[in-house]
C-alpha cells in the first residue's frame, strides 16, 4: 500500500500530541466553519485525534446535545485501530483508501487534516502568501480519481475543507518515554519529495521508521487540479488554518 502509515502508528499519537499539532484549534476552527452542517466526513482520519475534539467541542456547544454524524476513512488499518478504541461507537470508522472510496452520496462536508490533502506555504512562492496542495497521492491520475470520488461523496452545495500546515522541513524533537522524533525531508524531483520519519531512543536505536511521498502542485496547478475535478475555492479560514473549497 503506497504511503501506509502502519510503520509510525504505534507511535503517532505521543509524537502528534507532544506539540506537532494542535488539534485544539483545527477543532474550534472546523466547527465554526462547518456551522450546522452535521453530515461530515474525514479524509485520513488516523487515530481519531481530530473527531475526538470536535465531538467534545460540538457536544458541549449543542443545546439540544445533537453532535454531528462523522465517518472517517483511511487505508491504514493499524491507524483506524486506534481511533476505533478511541471513539467506540461515536463515528463511523472505515478502512478505505480514498482511490476505492464507495461512500453513498450524502455529507455535507470533508475535511483533511494533514490526511490525503493539505496546503504548505510555498517556499517558492514570492512571499505572496501563496501556499502548495501536498498530497498523499503523487500521481496525477490519482489525485483527480480521489478528488472526484469526494466530490461524488459531498451533497450538492458541499464543501471541502483542507489544512494549511507549516511548511514541511528537517525537524528533531524530544517525546516522552525517553524516546526522540526526527523527521528529514527530500525533494526527488519538480514537486515529489521523500519524508522520513524515525521514533529513536536516546542511544540512537531506531524504534520505527517511516518513508512517505508526497506530491506537492503550486498554487495555480493545485486550484487548476481541484476545479477539473468539480472545486471551487471560496474561502481561508480567517486564523488561516483552512482552506475551503465549494463542490459545484
Ligand atoms: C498525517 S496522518 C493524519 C491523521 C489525522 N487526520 C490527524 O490529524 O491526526 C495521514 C493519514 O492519512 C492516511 N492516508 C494517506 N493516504 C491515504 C489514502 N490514499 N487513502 C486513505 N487514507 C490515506 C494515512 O494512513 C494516515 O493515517
Amino acid at each position: 500500500m503506497v504511503n501506509s502509515y502502519a510503520a509510525l502508528s504505534g507511535h503517532y499519537d505521543r509524537i502528534m500530541t507532544s506539540g506537532y499539532y494542535d488539534y485544539g484549534d483545527y477543532a474550534r476552527t472546523l466547527l465554526d466553519l462547518l456551522g450546522d452542517r452535521r453530515h461530515l466526513l474525514e479524509l485520513g482520519v488516523g487515530t481519531g485525534l481530530v473527531v475526538e475534539k470536535l465531538l467534545e467541542l460540538a457536544e458541549s456547544a449543542a443545546d439540544d446535545g445533537t453532535a454531528p454524524e462523522i465517518t472517517g476513512i483511511d487505508h491504514t488499518e493499524s491507524m483506524l485501530a486506534q481511533a476505533r478504541a478511541r471513539l467506540g461507537g461515536r463515528a463511523h470508522l472505515l478502512q478505505r483508501d480514498i482511490l476505492r472510496m464507495d461512500l453513498p452520496a450524502g455529507f455535507d462536508a470533508a475535511f483533511s487534516v494533514g490526511g490525503v490533502w493539505y496546503h504548505t506555504p510555498d517556499p517558492d512562492g514570492g512571499g505572496k502568501g501563496s501556499t502548495l496542495l501536498c498530497s498523499h497521492l503523487v500521481e496525477d491520475e490519482d489525485n483527480i480519481k480521489g478528488l472526484r470520488n469526494v466530490h461524488a461523496a459531498l451533497k450538492p452545495g458541499g464543501v471541502l475543507l483542507l489544512t494549511r500546515q507549516a511548511a514541511h522541513h528537517d525537524h528533531t524533537c524530544e517525546l516522552p518515554g525517553g524516546l526522540v522524533y526526527a523527521q528529514t525531508i527530500r525533494r526527488l524531483g519538480e514537486g515529489h519529495y521523500v519524508k522520513d520519519y524515525y521514533v529513536e531512543r536516546r542511544d540512537g536505536h531506531v524504534e520505527a521508521h517511516q518513508r512517505s511521498e508526497f506530491r506537492a502542485y503550486p498554487q495555480e496547478r493545485g486550484l487548476d487540479l481541484l476545479e477539473k475535478c468539480g472545486f471551487q475555492a471560496v474561502y481561508v479560514s480567517d486564523n488561516g488554518l483552512f482552506h475551503g473549497y465549494a463542490r459545484r
